[in-house]
């Protein structure tokens, strides 16, 4: 059994370790622009959001399941050439994971399904989109339509702070074609959640819930970044809570999906804020998150292997997910300097020795000439703490922190604070 995961970040760490514990021993390749160091697959050199070449690895290869991390080869059409030419693949159709990659589309189809979202607008043209931030007033949420690398959302204080965004976006075009369009959509306050369910377009698992931290620094001040730790499950989330959001917002979304001729077969990822009138979309992504597949995979007692195939050839129906109720908590460690420029190739110290319960998930962990650890990105590495509570995962996460060292390394202190210290 071969089986290939593209992307090359944290999320892709988690998912390769997870599947190196199947009883069915696969031999496991990752397609990835920069060889990350945890020596758990063989490197494939190609770029994974080149469909022709990830088809042609695959048969090279005899690849028998290709795992699909990041947005951008669905956006591709990676899976369309894959089952195209017969190889099994988890990830949903170019067609379908347009619920991530047009936000505009998005929104079409929430409002189709009935699904509760922010009241939104689309624009093609910055005047009307700047006349609506003033008509609505602020706080206000200005989004690029397209794939923006996690940078195209600006939630607004003032008017005027819209305004500049959007000229940002259509004008500027700092996101180059994904600000074509935007959607200026009403701000929503509240707890924030991810949650995920397994589809293979036609049956869909339960949810599975996690917490990501997107800003960097405390206290959720400063810029955002490509997440700096989180937590599974929030503490709050229970049967019922897990079934309403699943019955309003997640069957009804793949169910018009279906009913629109692209059926989604794949993880579909809901971004939702528990607001006083309820839990409402924020956003769909059509792929596991980053960090919160480092999350919540831990916590998977199935193989994913078998999940994974279940998803890809249709048998979600006959799967009985189960999840650990233990929890997990995970802090991020990051360069010096980041998310504004950082440098890299500091050594790291402390990885080796790290204590039970806690797993390190490689986000930009290179080698020296030796084979000794370096930094090699951004985020470096999130230690995620595994334990019956989650003041015991926090305690283990945190430990754990102390003891990795590099120079510059800074890491946010309250992540799943709620569970003390
Ligand atoms: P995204 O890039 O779509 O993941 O959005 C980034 C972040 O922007 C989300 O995680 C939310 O914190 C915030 N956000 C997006 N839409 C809204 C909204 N309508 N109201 C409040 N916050 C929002
Ligand atoms: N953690 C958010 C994402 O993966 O988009």
């Amino acid at each position: 059994m071969r089986a290939l995961v593209l992307g090359g970040g944290g999320r892709e760490h988690a998912i390769l370790w997870k599947l190196a514990q199947s009883p069915r021993a696969p031999e496991l390749f990752q397609a990835s622009v920069n060889r990350t160091a945890h020596g758990l697959a063989q490197h494939a050199d190609i770029n994974p959001d080149c469909p022709a070449r990830v088809v042609e690895f695959v048969e090279r290869r005899g690849i028998d399941l290709t795992i699909v991390g990041p947005e951008r080869p669905l956006m591709e059409g990676v899976t369309d050439a894959l089952r195209k030419h017969g190889h099994a693949v988890m990830g949903p159709s170019q067609a379908a994971a347009r619920i991530e990659w047009s936000k505009a589309f998005a929104k079409e189809v929430m409002a189709q399904a009935g699904v509760p979202t922010a009241a939104s607008e689309t624009f093609t043209d910055p005047d009307s989109a700047k006349e609506c931030v003033r008509k609505r007033g602020a706080p206000i949420v200005v989004k690029a339509d397209g794939l923006a690398a996690g940078k195209g959302v600006t939630v607004a204080a003032t008017v005027e702070e819209a305004a500049t965004a959007i000229d940002a976006a259509m004008t500027a075009r700092v996101f180059g074609d994904a600000g074509m369009s935007v959607v200026v959509e009403d701000c929503l306050v509240g707890e924030e959640v991810s949650v995920f369910c397994f589809t293979d377009g036609v049956n869909a698992s339960p949810l599975i819930a996690a917490r990501d931290y997107k800003r960097v620094s405390d206290g959720d001040q400063g810029p955002n970044t490509g997440g700096m730790g989180g937590y599974s499950p929030p503490p709050y989330w229970d049967a019922a809570l897990e079934r309403r959001i699943r019955e309003t917002c997640i069957e009804q979304v793949l169910r018009q999906l279906a009913a629109m001729g692209t059926p989604f077969a794949g993880v579909l990822f809901g971004g939702l804020m528990l607001t006083e009138d309820g839990p409402q979309v924020i956003e769909f992504n059509a792929r596991l998150g980053d960090p919160e597949a480092q999350l919540i995979l831990p916590r998977l007692e199935n193989d994913l292997l078998d999940v994974a195939e279940a998803v890809a050839h249709g048998g979600v129906g006959a799967l009985d997910l189960r999840w650990s109720p233990t929890a997990t908590v995970g802090v991020t460690l990051a360069s010096g300097g980041y998310p504004g420029t950082y440098e890299t190739g500091k050594p790291i110290h402390g990885l080796d020795a790290l204590p039970d319960g806690v797993t390190p998930f490689y986000t930009g962990v290179g080698e020296d000439d030796v084979g000794a650890p370096v930094t090699d990105g951004g985020r470096v590495v999130t230690l995620v703490g595994h334990g019956a509570t989650h003041a015991e995962a926090r305690r283990l996460a945190y430990d754990a922190a102390a003891q990795v060292r590099f120079a510059g390394a800074h890491y946010r202190r309250d992540i799943a604070a709620f569970a003390g210290e």
